[in-house]
């Protein structure tokens, strides 16, 4: 049996940036499941297809071909066999990855993916349905949050270090818009499973919320 642990939360609380430390200190893999809803998001972009368009995305499904690699430990995030991770950060895949993971032909897929890389691995995997869905046996979960003004500060930064325009204002408008569409929507809605442990890294540094887990994963 392998070693399985789901953090989920919303946007920009740090769940990547600190699923990838724990990984790197407790020698497992991570798998960021966001990288491949946005890889999803990009194609239909790409494809002229309405993200909100259930029939249309479902009827574009079958031509996208999401796989992940590791190249160094790290996660590179394939469409159709193109590396397309540094393409898949912008502001309008984000919108598009949320939309396109509303319908339940997009979520299927997915988390079969996803269940399958677990199967054969330890891991730690981020998401929004990680201990809800996908590994409702991982033997830790953690639901991370911030306050919402926190979490937009920290996502601001990241798109001006890569000098995208957009004002803080912007990127908490789309921040809360984002959040509502993923805890709204009726497959697999964002929310904390009853067994998760609650970590609001609200005023916690990224290092502080690394060993925490960490700690709580030592335990189980
Ligand atoms: O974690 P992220 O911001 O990269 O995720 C992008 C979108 O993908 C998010 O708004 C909702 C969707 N998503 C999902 O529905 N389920 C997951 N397990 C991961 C992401």
């Amino acid at each position: 049996m392998s070693l399985n642990i789901a953090i989920d939360g919303p946007v920009g609380a740090g769940k990547s940036s600190i699923a990838s430390l724990v990984a790197q200190e407790l020698h497992i893999l991570h798998l960021d499941t966001g990288a491949m809803y946005r890889a999803v998001g990009l194609y239909m972009l790409r494809r002229g297809v309405d993200p909100q368009n259930e029939a249309a995305v479902s009827a574009a499904l079958p031509g996208c071909h999401v796989d992940v690699r590791y190249v160094d430990g790290s996660q590179r995030t394939l469409l159709c066999g193109e590396d397309v991770s540094g393409l898949i950060r912008t502001p309008e895949v984000s919108q598009a990855a949320s939309a396109i993971s509303q319908w339940p032909a997009v979520r299927g897929e997915m988390a079969g993916m996803q269940r399958r890389i677990a199967a054969g691995c330890d891991l730690i995997m981020d998401g929004r349905d990680i201990g809800t869905n996908v590994l409702p046996d991982a033997a830790l979960k953690v639901f991370l949050t911030a306050d919402p003004r926190e979490r937009a500060r920290r996502r601001y930064e990241e798109l001006r270090q890569k000098g995208l325009p957009d004002t803080l204002e912007e990127v908490l408008a789309a921040l809360v818009a984002r959040d509502e569409q993923d805890m709204r929507r009726e497959a697999n809605p964002l929310r904390q499973a009853e067994d998760a442990v609650l970590l609001d890294t609200t005023h916690m540094t990224i290092r502080e919320a690394v060993d925490a887990i960490v700690r709580l994963a030592r335990e189980v």
